[in-house]
């Protein structure tokens, strides 16, 4: 069941993701409304307490408390006190003493949101934890997964990328396995997390380091997902140079254009930010099988889903998802 806080794509069975991903489709109509407005969480106040940059996350999660007439508040760590020396603790114990309803945190510290939801009474989403998850991410992949390919029980999905800095690929792990989706996660050795064979045979994903051979082996992918490499979070060399790392691994022209050949119609997802050019093409980036704008406009959807379940207080509606009509009523 749908808890109180969202800290781990862990925390969401497969009922869950299901429900979620169902209301997110109701919300979705609600976003091809020319009026976008919903009453359904009038009189809730959530904050956006942000340590780290973002665009397409913090203004997702602002415009889907906005669309559901909830209050939202955006508070980012330069410009609070955070940046006088007040710890994590002070700061969320002092936000949520104003009485909000809940907090989506952003932080560099893998597990602060989890700490966070020790102090504090209000929900707490995790909206990226450092390198450890970033469950609402997941859960948007997965809707545009869908929405392209239909059940992903069985199907191949093919992750790569920068996986020692990706909370984004912690997440889709846990959620497209819980979906019955197999994964295949590629890197170079060097951006392979230490201790990832146990945890792929745990979590029943295949790690590679071959990009090309997976691409066109025996078992083609069914969609392709790229990670940005995080250069803000390598304190070392990780590969030799740029050039050596997208001949390696990035979705250049002429790979796609390979792929293309077999599979015209395959998605092409990235969370952003992208570095073009890198790990990805422009020509990839752009092609027309590109689901990346796809997902910035699933990912306010299910964080309007993931706000309703987690606010709207109504246990009924938790198990049994949302019709158009109650949201329009408002469901608190
Ligand atoms: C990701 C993040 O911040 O974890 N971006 C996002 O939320 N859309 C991935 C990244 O920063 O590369």
């Amino acid at each position: 069941m749908i808890g109180r806080h969202l800290l781990s794509s862990a925390d969401l069975d497969r009922h869950d993701i299901e429900t979620l991903l169902e209301t997110a489709a109701s919300m979705h109509d609600v976003q091809r409304r020319d009026v976008k407005k919903l009453p359904t969480l009038r009189g809730r106040t959530i904050i956006n307490l942000f340590f780290e940059d973002s665009t397409r996350t913090r203004s997702s999660f602002e415009i889907a408390g906005k669309w559901m007439s909830a209050d939202t508040i955006n508070i980012s760590a330069k410009g609070s006190s955070t940046s006088k020396g007040e710890s994590l603790r002070d700061t969320v114990r002092t936000i949520t003493a104003m009485s909000v309803d809940a907090l989506v945190i952003r932080h560099s510290a893998s597990g602060a949101c989890h700490q966070a939801a020790q102090w504090v009474d209000a929900s707490v989403i995790n909206a990226g934890d450092g390198t450890h998850e970033h469950p609402t991410q997941a859960l948007l992949d997965a809707y545009t997964l869908r929405h392209r390919l239909g059940n992903l029980e069985g199907k191949h999905v093919v992750i790569v990328g920068d996986l020692t800095h990706s909370r984004v690929f912690r997440s889709n792990v846990i959620t497209l396995g819980t979906l019955g989706a197999r994964v295949t996660v590629v890197a170079p050795p060097t951006l392979m997390p230490s201790g990832i064979g146990d945890w792929s045979r745990r979590d029943g994903f295949a790690t590679r380091w071959e990009l090309d051979d997976v691409l066109y082996g025996d078992d083609p992918p069914d969609a392709l997902m790229m990670l940005r490499v995080q250069r803000e979070r390598m304190s070392g060399g990780y590969f030799p140079t740029a050039r050596e790392y997208t001949v390696g691994y990035g979705l250049t022209r002429d790979r796609l254009d390979r792929l293309y050949a077999v599979s015209p119609d395959l998605p092409i997802l990235h969370p952003g930010p992208m570095n073009r050019g890198l790990e990805i093409s422009a020509e990839a980036a752009d092609a027309t099988s590109s689901v990346i704008l796809d997902q910035v406009s699933a990912g306010v959807a299910v964080r309007m889903a993931v706000l309703y379940h987690l606010l709207s207080g109504d246990p009924q509606q938790h198990s049994q998802g949302v019709s158009g009509q109650d949201l329009d009523r408002g469901a608190a």
